[in-house]
């Protein structure tokens, strides 16, 4: 049967603590024993419904994390304070000293910075390899190769991981297969495609008010209550706790992802077949002309398209630059990293979101000056976003012709 992520997210009861239809925000950071034995074994990590201490865990995060669960398909889920608060430890969790990291080389700047920069200091060393070849994946693996890591849809480049394929290596070396998906939430169902860790900066379409950062990590109890171990739990020594108040808001605003995700993929992938068609050059999961798009056909749950994001290359870094101040001037969307709001965000990852990745790294990888990355908004009337985006792109030269 077809895996329903929404109405697993509709489908969940959650009665509030004096009726309401909200759940009671735990507006607590401790929690109060009736006897001392059972405190003893909270600590120990076996009274079940017992809170301890809210960095732990906590009544409102726990009903995000089972919402994300449900969303995902997997058995339990942790949320954290961001999205790098969910890498971080569980990359920490999967590998310590002498252990090792194959990774996609196309990946958000600021896990590529925390793999290449930082992990090497605790004696975890990472391969960076091109992730749709799946030969040149298993020749990175070694003995000491704990970890597959990958984003399903990848932060700037929009490259596809074949999360199947993936998997079947990660099983047959004993990996782990993590996958990022932040991109593709709601399109995109790893767990159900063999992923064994599935992560969300929740900052971005799931959350969708860019008020907010936020995390989590799906996957089996198992490893989740490992991640949240007093004694050696990587989200819980490491402290990157969502505080409830703010699991209380994102929770209310995941209700309306399905509806989100299905305008953010309409109106990117009517805007990018416009800008294709327009000799624009144009980077989408949804065209026929991306070298992924039947693969990700093959994994996706149609009813959410190719997603929110697609980029296009004006030809140079000062030419991205006078279009995304030009369009942020006429209104049609902000200069502004990040992803998932209702306005069109625009920025050039090579001298933002990817600064962290060398300039020689960038250009191997494809990423080029003048690359601009778009996460397209909910706009009502996607046509005449497209005319005020198409007028500024003539008025600076980058295309030669108006409209007819
Ligand atoms: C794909 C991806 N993963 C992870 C992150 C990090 O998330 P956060 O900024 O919430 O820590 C980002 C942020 O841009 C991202 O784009």
């Amino acid at each position: 049967m077809a895996f329903k992520p929404a109405n697993n997210i509709q489908d969940l009861q959650y009665f509030g603590e004096f009726g309401g239809v909200n759940p009671s925000i735990s507006d607590s950071s401790t929690y109060t024993f009736l006897s001392a034995k059972t405190m003893f074994d909270t600590f120990e990590g076996n009274a079940e419904g017992c809170y301890l201490y809210s960095r732990h865990s906590s009544p409102s995060n726990l009903y995000l994390g089972e919402a994300l669960a449900a969303m995902e398909g997997t058995e339990t889920a942790t949320v954290t304070a961001s999205g790098m608060g969910a890498i971080t430890p569980v990359l920490l969790q999967l590998c310590g000293s002498g252990e090792h990291i194959v990774s996609s080389r196309t990946i958000y700047g600021g896990t590529y910075a925390f793999l290449k920069n930082f992990a090497p200091r605790l004696g975890v060393s990472t391969s960076f390899v091109d992730i749709t070849k799946l030969d040149i994946v298993e020749a990175a693996i070694t003995p000491k190769t704990k970890v597959l890591y990958c984003e399903s849809v990848s932060n700037p480049l929009l490259e596809v991981a074949d999360i199947k394929g993936l998997a079947k290596l990660a099983k047959k070396y004993n990996l782990q297969l993590v996958v990022d998906n932040t991109f593709s939430p709601l399109s995109i169902s790893p767990k159900k495609l063999g992923a064994d860790v599935v992560i969300h900066s929740l900052t971005k379409f799931i959350n969708g008010t860019s008020d907010t950062v936020g995390g989590v990590v799906c996957g089996t109890q198992e490893f989740i209550d490992q991640l949240r171990n007093v004694n050696d739990g990587a989200a819980m020594l490491l402290g990157s706790t969502m505080d409830s108040l703010r699991s209380a808001s994102v929770l209310k605003n995941l209700r309306t992802l399905h509806i989100r995700m299905q305008q953010h993929s309409k109106n990117a992938s009517y805007l990018a077949k416009k800008f294709e068609n327009a000799g624009l050059k144009t980077v989408y999961p949804g065209l026929e002309s991306h070298p992924s798009h039947q693969l990700f056909k093959s994994m996706m749950n149609p009813e959410y398209g190719f997603g929110g994001m697609l980029t296009i290359d004006v030809g140079s870094l000062d030419k991205a630059n006078t279009l995304m101040e030009l369009m942020q001037e006429r209104n049609l969307g902000y200069l502004a990293v990040s992803l998932g709001f209702y306005k069109t965000l625009f920025s050039a990852p090579g001298s933002s979101t990817s600064s962290e990745i060398p300039e020689d790294e960038q250009a191997e990888m494809g990423l080029s000056d003048g690359l601009i990355r778009f996460s397209i908004g909910l706009d009502a009337d996607i046509e005449r976003t497209f005319d005020m985006m198409h007028q500024c792109m003539t008025e600076l030269g980058i295309l030669e012709t108006e409209i007819a």
